[in-house]
C-alpha cells in the first residue's frame, strides 16, 4: 500500500466510522428479498444477479428463481435449458451457466454446504474476488472485503483515492482499504452498508453529502472533491453490427429457430436466423442464407418489416427484421435449429431482442 493511502487510512477512526455507517445501514436498509435470512445460496444468487443489473430489475427475477431452484439441490439438478429460461431478460447469460455449474459442485463436492473460506469459494465456477467476499461476509460474517463499483465510488471519497477505478488493478487497493476500515463487530452490515451507500446516497453524480451518515470521516467531502471522485476512463465505444433477420414461416404456422453455439455470446440461446449484412441486397441476402445456412428455400415477403436494436456492453446489433413464407419444408434441417410453434415459442430461452421480435410475430393472425 502506498504512504498516502496509509496516512489516509490511520486518520480515520476506523471504529466510529464502522459504528456510524452500520448505525445508519440499521436504520434506513431497503427492505430486500435477499435480506429475508443469510442462507448462503440465497445470497450468492442475488450477488450473481447484481452483477451488472438495477436491484428494481433483480427483485422479480429473484423471487422467481427462488420459487423455481429454493435450494443447491434443486438448482444442481435442474435441466439448463430451464434455467436459462429463468434468467432470459436478466443479460450476461454466462452468469446463470457459471451459477448452476458451480451449484452443482457445491453439491457434489461439498454436500451441498457452500464454502465458508476464500481458497474453496474462489475456485468455483464465476466467484470472483467480489462474490467471494460478499458470501463469506454476508452469509458468513467473515471480515473479507466486497468491492464492487459502488464500493469502489465511496471508498474513493471517503480515502481520497485518484486511481482509476475502470483499471482492473485498482480493485486491489481499495480492498486494500476496506481490510483495514472493516467493521469486525458485524462485516455483514458494514459491508452491506457501503454498497447501499454506494446506490442511495453517494451517487455518482450528485452525492447526498448532507444525509450522509459518514460525512465526518470523508476526506473528498473535507476536500470538496466529491464531484471529481472516483477517476474513471471512459470505455471504448461500442462497436456496430448490422443484421439480418429473418422471420421464416412455414404452412403449418411454425417459425424457424436457431440455438447460439455452447461458447461465446448468448451461448445456447435460442434466436431467428440471422446473418451479418454483407452490402447485397438485403432480399436476396436473406433468401440464399436460409438456403445455404438452414436448407430452406423460402421466399421474402417483407425485407423490411421491422428493426430492433440491441445493445451490450461492447457491441450494438442492428437488426433488420424480414419476413419469409417457406413452402416446402421436408427437408431435414441442420442441428441445433428447429421449427417452432406461438404456443411454443415461449418455453424457450431466448435474447431479449429475439423476444421482443417473437412477441411482434405472435400479434400477427
Ligand atoms: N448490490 C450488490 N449487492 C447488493 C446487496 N447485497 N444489496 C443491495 N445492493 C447490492
Amino acid at each position: 500500500m502506498n504512504e498516502e493511502l496509509e496516512k489516509r487510512i490511520k486518520k480515520v477512526n476506523a471504529k466510529k466510522f464502522g459504528e456510524d455507517l452500520v448505525g445508519w445501514f440499521e436504520e434506513e436498509m431497503r427492505d430486500l428479498p435477499w435480506r429475508e435470512n443469510q442462507d448462503p445460496y440465497r445470497v450468492w444468487v442475488s450477488e450473481i444477479m447484481l452483477q451488472q443489473t438495477r436491484v428494481d430489475t433483480v427483485i422479480p427475477y429473484y423471487n422467481r428463481f427462488m420459487e423455481q431452484f429454493p435450494t443447491v439441490e434443486a438448482l444442481a439438478n435442474a435441466p439448463e435449458d430451464q434455467v436459462l429460461k429463468a434468467w432470459e431478460g436478466l443479460g450476461y447469460y454466462s452468469r446463470a451457466r457459471n451459477l448452476q455449474a458451480a451449484v452443482r459442485e457445491v453439491h457434489e463436492t461439498y454436500a451441498g454446504i457452500v464454502p465458508d473460506n476464500p481458497k474453496d469459494i474462489s475456485a468455483l465456477k464465476g466467484v470472483g474476488p467480489y462474490t467471494a467476499g460478499a458470501i463469506l461476509s454476508i452469509a458468513y460474517g467473515k471480515p473479507e472485503p466486497a468491492v464492487d463499483g459502488n464500493v469502489m465510488r465511496v471508498m474513493s471519497r471517503i480515502l481520497s483515492i485518484w486511481d482509476d477505478i475502470a483499471k482492473p488493478s485498482s480493485r486491489k487497493i481499495f480492498e486494500a482499504g476496506v481490510r483495514e476500515l472493516i467493521y469486525k463487530e458485524n462485516p455483514s452490515y458494514f459491508n452491506q452498508a457501503l454498497m447501499e451507500l454506494g446506490a442511495i446516497v453517494c451517487t455518482p453524480t450528485s452525492p447526498s453529502c448532507f444525509l450522509c451518515p459518514v460525512q465526518a470521516h470523508c476526506a473528498a467531502f473535507e476536500e470538496g472533491t466529491q464531484q471529481e471522485l472516483p477517476v474513471k476512463s471512459k470505455k471504448k465505444a461500442a462497436k456496430t453490427v448490422e443484421l439480418l433477420t429473418v422471420i421464416a414461416e412455414n404452412k403449418k404456422g411454425e417459425v424457424l429457430v436457431t440455438q447460439r453455439p455452447e461458447q461465446g455470446l448468448l451461448a445456447n440461446m435460442w434466436e431467428f436466423p440471422s446473418f451479418e449484412r454483407n452490402g447485397t441486397d438485403t432480399g436476396v441476402q436473406m433468401t440464399e442464407l436460409l438456403s445455404s445456412d438452414y436448407h430452406v428455400d423460402a421466399m421474402i415477403i417483407d425485407e423490411e418489416w421491422m428493426v430492433q436494436d440491441h445493445i451490450f456492453t461492447h457491441l450494438i446489433w442492428k437488426m433488420q427484421v424480414g419476413r419469409a413464407t417457406v413452402n416446402q419444408s421436408d427437408t431435414a434441417l441442420p442441428e441445433q435449429t428447429q421449427w417452432v410453434s406461438k404456443d411454443d415459442i415461449e418455453k424457450l430461452a431466448m435474447p431479449v431482442s429475439h423476444r421482443k421480435i417473437a412477441n411482434r410475430w405472435k400479434e400477427l393472425t
